[in-house]
């Protein structure tokens, strides 16, 4: 055959593929407000960058009438290129080829996919919209779900691996977003649960909605498995480029630096904390007030919102922060809070990021609630999280600083390097009202004049504790600084620990509170 027939020949098949379960599957697609995988790619990687890699890969089932069907593509879609020039592996489901079901070769692309960006050192993106494992191809397709868990779990640490769920993510699939670093989800189009409403109506007999099982907002505000919740697809994409600008392509490296910039001027550090200590503020302004250009990246934005954590620059260079929110349960730490700063400051050691802690905690949540649901199981993740962190950790008390809350909240103790506070800060074992309850209690008691006794004895305990000298007389905080000297004390602390190194003890590994 002619070269150019041959051309012809790839050209035709080539457009046959990428057809993909065909127009009518496509049309269903869109009409749910989705997009096809290819377009999902495209839209989320810098133009023109996409390669694509077996595309002509088939299925191999025999049973069910399965050698009749072609399958395109396999229902998988996998590739390279670049987000803002810095490398990514991708795959992407298709669902309008078999309902993006996983067989065989379907889990062998994505596993392709995915030791070749470990082997590359790079981020992997996956992208799911899948009904699970393909029925068909039985215990094959469980091997295939096998093999990509054991991947995700050794390239944890190594390389970013972000999940991206764009449809349904069914029954064990759900596994593997769970594996990885981000999960990314979509209002209406996103449904992760283990077990469906059928299943759950046939074994329990309730009724519940897909959405309400397993929806975006469901996994954004309740569960804690998404980290990022959009509104539309193209939203969802935006958030995931901006992503890829604060993180590394690998452990080994440190995430690309940008031009710094100034914080806007409304935020003034000196006007965020009120007056009366009592008083709520939003710890996200105080943020604002010392990062690179006033830009912070919330993640989990929706979910434990008594903590705040994301990224932002100082001085250009990338930097977790890990703060308390006075706005939401007076910024106490409880089960879901400690869970969810404990997973990211993990994740900043893991990527070479260094962290800066916001301290205002009144301790740890009391109750029965609290204490049966784990807390202190819970609670110690945060302890074990920062005191094994070995990037630069640098923190500042705003304003409270008690109990187990003060240590827990990357104190000097767990090895934080520089520890500053505001005059503001109240460094205790507890707030001076419980505390004078239980120390003064016999004065107060005997008293001819109880509640004027009691309010006495709080005044002296805030006196003597309440502040944050005691600490800084025994070097526990390292300066009092003036809320507005806070970037320039921040900034110089991370440009002198750029070269920190810290051995840890040699293990094979630690046993962290799972
Ligand atoms: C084979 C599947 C499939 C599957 C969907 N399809 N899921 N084929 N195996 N798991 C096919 C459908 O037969 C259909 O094919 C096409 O995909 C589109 O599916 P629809 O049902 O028409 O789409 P929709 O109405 O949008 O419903 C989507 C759905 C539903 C909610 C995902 O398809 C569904 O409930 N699927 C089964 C989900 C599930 O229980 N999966 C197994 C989970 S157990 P045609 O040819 O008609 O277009 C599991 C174990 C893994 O995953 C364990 C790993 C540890």
């Amino acid at each position: 055959m002619p070269v150019n027939k041959k051309i012809k020949e790839l050209q035709e098949k080539r457009r046959r593929v990428l057809l993909g379960g065909g127009e009518q599957a496509i049309e269903k697609q869109k009409a749910m407000g989705k997009r096809t995988a290819r377009e999902r790619i495209m839209s989320l990687l810098d133009k023109d960058s996409f390669i694509e890699y077996d595309l002509f890969v088939e299925h191999d089932a025999r049973d069910f009438d399965m050698d009749k069907k072609s399958l395109p593509s396999d229902g998988v879609i996998i590739g390279t290129g670049t987000i803002y020039r810095a490398p990514v592996a991708v795959y992407a489901q298709d669902f309008t080829v078999a309902g993006g079901s996983l067989g065989l070769m379907h889990s062998r692309k994505i596993t392709k996919i995915m030791d070749h960006a470990l082997k590359m050192r790079m981020p992997l993106i996956g992208i799911n919209d899948s009904g699970g494992a393909r029925i068909q191809e039985g215990v094959n397709s469980l091997a295939g779900y096998g093999e990509i868990f054991f991947r995700n779990t050794i390239s944890s640490g190594v390389i970013p691996q972000i999940s991206v769920i764009l449809g349904p993510c069914a029954g064990g699939a759900v596994y593997s977003p769970a594996l990885t670093d981000f999960v990314f989800v979509v209002d209406n189009i996103s449904k992760m649960f283990i077990t469906g409403p059928e299943v759950i109506k046939t074994v329990l007999g309730e009724e519940i909605s897909m959405e309400d099982l397993g929806g975006a907002k469901v996994h954004s505000e309740v569960t804690g498995n998404a980290h990022f919740f959009a509104k539309s697809e193209e939203e969802c994409f935006e958030q995931i480029k901006r992503l890829i600008t604060f993180i590394p392509w690998n452990n080994s490296r440190k995430a690309k630096a940008f031009e710094p910039g100034e914080p806007d001027k409304t935020y003034d550090p000196e006007k965020i904390v009120p007056d009366d200590p009592t008083l709520p503020y939003d710890v996200k302004d105080v943020i604002r007030s010392v990062v690179d250009k006033s830009d912070f990246f919330e993640i989990m934005e929706h979910y434990a919102k008594n903590i705040v954590i994301g990224f932002g620059r100082m001085g250009g260079r990338t930097t977790g922060f890990v703060a308390n929110q006075p706005l939401e349960m007076a910024g106490v730490l409880d089960v879901d809070s400690s869970d969810k700063a404990a997973r990211f400051i993990r994740y900043c050691d893991a990527f070479n990021i260094p962290i800066i802690t916001l301290v205002d905690v009144p301790g740890y949540l009391p109750g029965v609630d609290q204490e049966h649901a784990g807390v202190i199981r819970h609670g110690a993740k945060i302890l074990y999280a920062y005191s094994e962190a070995s990037v630069p950790k640098l923190t500042v008390i705003l304003r409270k600083a008690y109990g187990g809350g003060y240590i827990a909240m990357s104190s000097r103790h767990l090895r934080a390097d520089f520890v500053f506070a505001w005059p503001t800060a109240e460094i205790a074992v507890m707030g001076p009202e419980g505390a004078a309850n239980i120390i003064f209690r016999k004065e107060i008691m005997s008293s001819d004049d109880p509640e004027g006794t009691r309010k006495q004895k709080v005044e002296e305990y805030k006196a003597k504790f309440a502040n944050p000298y005691v600490a800084a007389a025994r070097g526990y905080v390292d300066a009092v600084i003036e809320p507005k000297e806070t970037r320039r004390f921040l900034l110089h602390a991370i440009e002198i620990s750029e070269n920190k190194s810290v051995k840890l003890l040699e293990k094979k590994h630690g046993l962290p509170p799972f």
